[in-house]
C-alpha cells in the first residue's frame, strides 16, 4: 500500500506531522562490525587511478565508474576536519544546502551576501568538485527559500525584472564554477499532482516555469538548467505529472537540460521499479536525469542499518541502470541533516554516523558504484 509511505514521506519531506509519523525510535548506533571498511584519503584531487576497488577511495569509485556522487554541503562545517577529510574521500561534487538560495544570497532588494556560497566554491576549486547550482526559484507554504520582500511584489512586470536581477547576478558570478542550476525547486504540490499555487504562479500564470528557464537562459546562455522535485517516488499520479509537465516544456522549446528526482525516501518502503520507470521515461524526453537529494532514514524496528542500506542500494540502482550518473546526497553525515531539525534526532538518514564512522549504507553505496566501474 501506499498510504504509509506516503504519510512517512510527506512526514518527512514537508515538516509536518502527520498521524503515525514519529521520530522517537532511536535508530541503533552502528556496532563496530557493522561499520563497514572505508579507507580515507588524504584530502585533494583523488589519486589518478584506483585498479583495486576494496583500497579505493568512494570518490575514487565514483571516478572510476563516471558517476557524479555528491553532497549538499553546509559552508559552517567546512572548518571541521573529519567533514572536509570524510567528504574529500567520498565525493566529487558538492550542492551548496542553503547558501545559494535567494533568501540566503540575496535577502534584501539591495542587500547580497555571497560570503557562504563563495566558500564552498572556492572549497570546491580548490578540491577539483563539481558544484551544482541550488537553487533558484522555489516558493511553498511550508519550507521554501524566497524573502518576503520578494512574495510582496504582485506586479507582473516588476517580479519579473527583479527575477532577471537575481538569475542574472548569481549565475553570472558562479558562471565558471557551477555546472547547473535547479531553476525551479518543486513546482508540482507536494501531496497530489497540480501545479503548486505559488507566488510566482499567482502573479506571472501558469506558464510562469517556461517563463523562469527563459529568463535563466538568457541570463547566463549556456547554462545547463534543470527542475527539481520532490516526493514523486511514492505519488504515481505525482509522477506521471512531472513527466507531463517537463514533456511540455520541452515541447514548447523552454530551455530545459534535465531533472532531479530528489529521493527523499524512507528504509524499506521504495517501489524501486516504480522509480527506475520515472527515470527512463524522464530520459526518453531526451533530458538528463539525476537523484539530487538523496537521504533515507532508518526506521525499519528490527534491522534499520541493514534496511536503510537495501534502501541506499535500491535507489543507486535505479539511476544507475538508466543512463542516469549522478546521485547526489542530502548530507553525508548523522551529525548533520535536515531531518533533525525537522522531525527531532535519531532517524539517522546518512552513510556516515555522528562520529563519521562508516554505516552499511556506505557499502552498498560502494558496491552499486564499483560494479558500473567494472570493465
Ligand atoms: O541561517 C539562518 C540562521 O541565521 C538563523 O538563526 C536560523 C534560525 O532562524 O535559520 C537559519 O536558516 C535556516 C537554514 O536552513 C540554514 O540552517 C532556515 O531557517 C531553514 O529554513 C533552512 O532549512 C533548509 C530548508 O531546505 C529550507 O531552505 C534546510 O537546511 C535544507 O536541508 C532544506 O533542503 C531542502 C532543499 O533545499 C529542497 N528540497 C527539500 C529539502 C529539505 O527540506
Amino acid at each position: 500500500m501506499v498510504k504509509p509511505r506516503l504519510i512517512a514521506m510527506i512526514c518527512l519531506a514537508v515538516g509536518t506531522v502527520l498521524a503515525g509519523c514519529t521520530g522517537d525510535d532511536r535508530a541503533a548506533e552502528p556496532s563496530d562490525s557493522a561499520a563497514a571498511s572505508s579507507t580515507s584519503a588524504s584530502p585533494g584531487p583523488p589519486a589518478p587511478e584506483c585498479n583495486d576497488p576494496d583500497t579505493c577511495t568512494t570518490r575514487q569509485l565514483a571516478d572510476r565508474a563516471g558517476v557524479t556522487l555528491g553532497t549538499a554541503v553546509d559552508a559552517s562545517h567546512l572548518d571541521e576536519l573529519e567533514y572536509r577529510d570524510t567528504l574529500l574521500a567520498t565525493f566529487n561534487s558538492v550542492t551548496p544546502e542553503n547558501e545559494l538560495k535567494w533568501e540566503s544570497i540575496h535577502p534584501g532588494p539591495d542587500e547580497w551576501d555571497s560570503g557562504p556560497a563563495d566558500e564552498i566554491i572556492d572549497f570546491a576549486r580548490e578540491h577539483d568538485l563539481q558544484v551544482k547550482g541550488h537553487n533558484l526559484i522555489w516558493n511553498q507554504d511550508l519550507v521554501d527559500s524566497t524573502p518576503d520582500w520578494v512574495l510582496a511584489i504582485d506586479d507582473p512586470d516588476q517580479l519579473r525584472r527583479v527575477v532577471t536581477e537575481h538569475m542574472t547576478t548569481v549565475m553570472t558570478r558562479y558562471r565558471d564554477s557551477v555546472d547547473r542550476w535547479d531553476v525551479v525547486n518543486e513546482p508540482l504540490e507536494t501531496i497530489g499532482s497540480g501545479l503548486y499555487d505559488n507566488h510566482f504562479r499567482q502573479v506571472l500564470g501558469d506558464d510562469y516555469i517556461a517563463e523562469m528557464f527563459t529568463i535563466a537562459d538568457t541570463a547566463a546562455p549556456g547554462e545547463e538548467l534543470w527542475l527539481n522535485e520532490a516526493t514523486v517516488e511514492y505519488q504515481p499520479d505525482k509522477a506521471a505529472a512531472l513527466v507531463s509537465l517537463v514533456e511540455g516544456l520541452v515541447e514548447q522549446g523552454a530551455p530545459i537540460d534535465g531533472v532531479g528526482i530528489q529521493g527523499h525516501l524512507v528504509a524499506g518502503t521504495v517501489d524501486a521499479a516504480a522509480l527506475g520507470q520515472l527515470v527512463a521515461d524522464l530520459e526518453a524526453l531526451g533530458i538528463e536525469v539525476a537523484i539530487t537529494e538523496l537521504d533515507i532514514p532508518a526506521r525499519d524496528p528490527a534491522d534499520p542499518l541493514g534496511v536503510q542500506a537495501s534502501t541506499y542500494r535500491e535507489a543507486l540502482g535505479a539511476c544507475l541502470a538508466e543512463r542516469c550518473r549522478e546521485v547526489t546526497l542530502w548530507g553525508f553525515t548523522d551529525r548533520y541533516t535536515w531531518i533533525d531539525a525537522t522531525f527531532g534526532e535519531g532517524l539517522a538518514p546518512l552513510p556516515f554516523d555522528r562520529n563519521y564512522q562508516p554505516k552499511p549504507a556506505l557499502a552498498a553505496i560502494r558496491d552499486q558504484l564499483t560494479a558500473v566501474g567494472e570493465p
